[in-house]
């Protein structure tokens, strides 16, 4: 389905077509006139299931209404050349192939560079590159580093262009998985929630996504509709960790110190997800609260691809463990939540995710303690909790409907109260939010005659005046 501006935006199409009139004119400013294809992709937002995907557990995310726009027209040879809008996101080119040098650790050019690189490698065969401008800023875009998974997007987006332009179709679950891949590139040992929400998240819904794949490769996967009457209230911390990739992979460290810990008991066992269903009391004494990568020998060889993880590295192997087997029971009382619209056990399970988070996961931090403490004392909000990776980043709220134009407001006002004097200074960037639509292709427009394309639900071409 290539849906219509109305049909991705809703009340704000008219906005949008603005927006991406502005896009294209930037576009032809600077790579010409010709033709112009428009892919979309959005953020997303955990409503819970936190660091559950990579020990194939539960997740439950959904994506956002904000989103990034990549303008591209195909090239005759493998050179990709990316600006953005925003000045302070260089412009870069490489040439597209199996291995893609990267730029330094941070630069934002590695997102797409992973998804040139991992496309290429998966077709075997030389790719053609593009001419592309991406569009992510403020308001339309999702705020950056603060666990909207704007980074992934990048490369999500890339890889669709690059696909389509290539004449290479790929099912929505191979490509998220291949994205997913391809974003080791940056050096996080990231799971699948982030690739496979871009991709096939559904407007208005939240998708109950198991991350441990069926003997076939296949990932069950149930979209569940947001109870009517409430939206869910992102608020940035305006926190941005240093050193959150670290922290990630010694996160990741930890469940696999789990696993090796687990399999004498468990042989067979390969993530935490195996044991799910066995006692906490059970596992309990097979974990010891800490351990380091040298206590345990066979250790060494499964970390070794994770950056920044030396031999004393010290991980609380009993607490992070207990958070995931706890955070997926979580998931799967939420997703019944959704099922049966019980909003207060879904805020419940909210609160209980956060307290999770922070005691036995360590993801939290001070300004989240704060943001989430104010969320649960606003009229409306029925649970709230720190969301992404952690160490700074969002928070959400479930919030009544009726409440959520004030409570953005009230949120604003309080946190910064609370906050200063080390407030940024910047505006805090809090909204209220209905679930939107995957991304992918949005449209094209044909030459200079200024016209964009943009695809109805039943695939037949509906022409717009844009202006130009
Ligand atoms: C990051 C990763 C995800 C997931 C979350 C934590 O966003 O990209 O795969 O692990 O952290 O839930």
């Amino acid at each position: 389905m290539k849906p219509t501006l109305e049909a991705i935006y809703t009340e704000n199409a008219g906005a949008q077509e603005v927006r991406y009139t502005v896009a294209l004119e930037h576009f032809e400013g600077l790579y010409g006139p010709g033709h112009v294809f428009f892919f979309r992709m959005p953020g997303r937002v955990n409503l819970i299931g936190e660091h559950t995907d990579y020990n194939h557990g539960y997740v439950l995310p959904l994506a956002l209404e904000h989103d990034i726009l990549l303008l591209a027209r195909p090239r005759a040879d493998a050179t990709v050349r990316v600006s953005n809008v925003e000045a302070n996101f260089r412009p870069f080119s490489f040439t597209c192939g199996r291995q893609i040098p990267a730029a330094p650790t941070g630069d934002w050019s590695n997102m797409i560079r992973g998804a040139g690189q991992a496309l290429a490698r998966a077709t075997g065969q030389p790719l053609r590159g593009m001419d592309a401008l991406v569009v992510g800023a403020a308001p339309f875009g999702a705020p950056r580093g603060a666990g909207l998974s704007s980074s992934s997007a990048l490369t999500v987006v890339a890889a669709v262009a690059l696909l389509r332009f290539n004449g290479r179709a790929m099912d929505d679950q191979s490509l998220a998985q291949l994205c997913a891949e391809a974003e080791w590139y940056v050096g996080t040992r990231g799971g699948i929630m982030d690739h496979f929400s871009l991709l096939l998240s559904r407007r208005d819904h939240a998708m109950f996504l198991d991350c441990r794949p069926d003997p076939d490769g296949r990932y069950r996967h149930e979209h569940l509709l947001l109870p009517p009457g409430y939206r869910l209230l992102i608020a940035d911390s305006g926190v941005r960790h240093e050193n959150a990739r670290g922290h990630y992979n010694q996160r990741v460290a930890a469940c696999r110190a789990g696993v090796e810990l687990l399999r004498p008991a468990f042989p067979g066992i390969t993530h935490l997800r195996d044991v799910q269903d066995a006692p906490w009391e059970l596992l309990e004494p097979l974990l010891p609260e800490e351990v380091t990568v040298a206590d345990l020998a066979a250790l060494e060889s499964v970390l070794d691809d994770l950056p920044g993880i030396t031999s004393d590295t010290s991980l609380l192997v009993r607490r992070r463990c207990y958070h995931v087997w706890t955070e997926n029971r979580r998931v799967l009382a939420a997703a019944d939540a959704l099922r049966e619209g019980d909003a207060i056990r879904l805020g419940e399970q909210l609160d209980d995710g956060h307290a999770s988070a922070r005691d036995n996961y360590g993801i939290s931090c001070p300004e989240l303690e704060t943001l989430v403490a104010l969320l649960r004392e606003l009229p409306g909000v029925l649970g709230a909790r720190l969301t992404g990776a952690g160490w700074g980043g969002c928070a959400i709220a479930l919030v009544e409907e009726a409440w959520a134009g004030e409570a953005v407001q009230a949120i604003r006002r309080r946190y910064r109260t609370a906050m200063a004097p080390a407030a940024t200074g910047t505006e805090q960037e809090v909204f209220s939010v209905r679930p939107g639509q995957h991304g992918g292709f949005a449209g094209r427009v044909d030459g200079p005659t200024g016209r964009f394309r943009d695809q109805s639900a039943n695939g037949a071409h509906r022409q717009r005046e844009v202006k130009s």
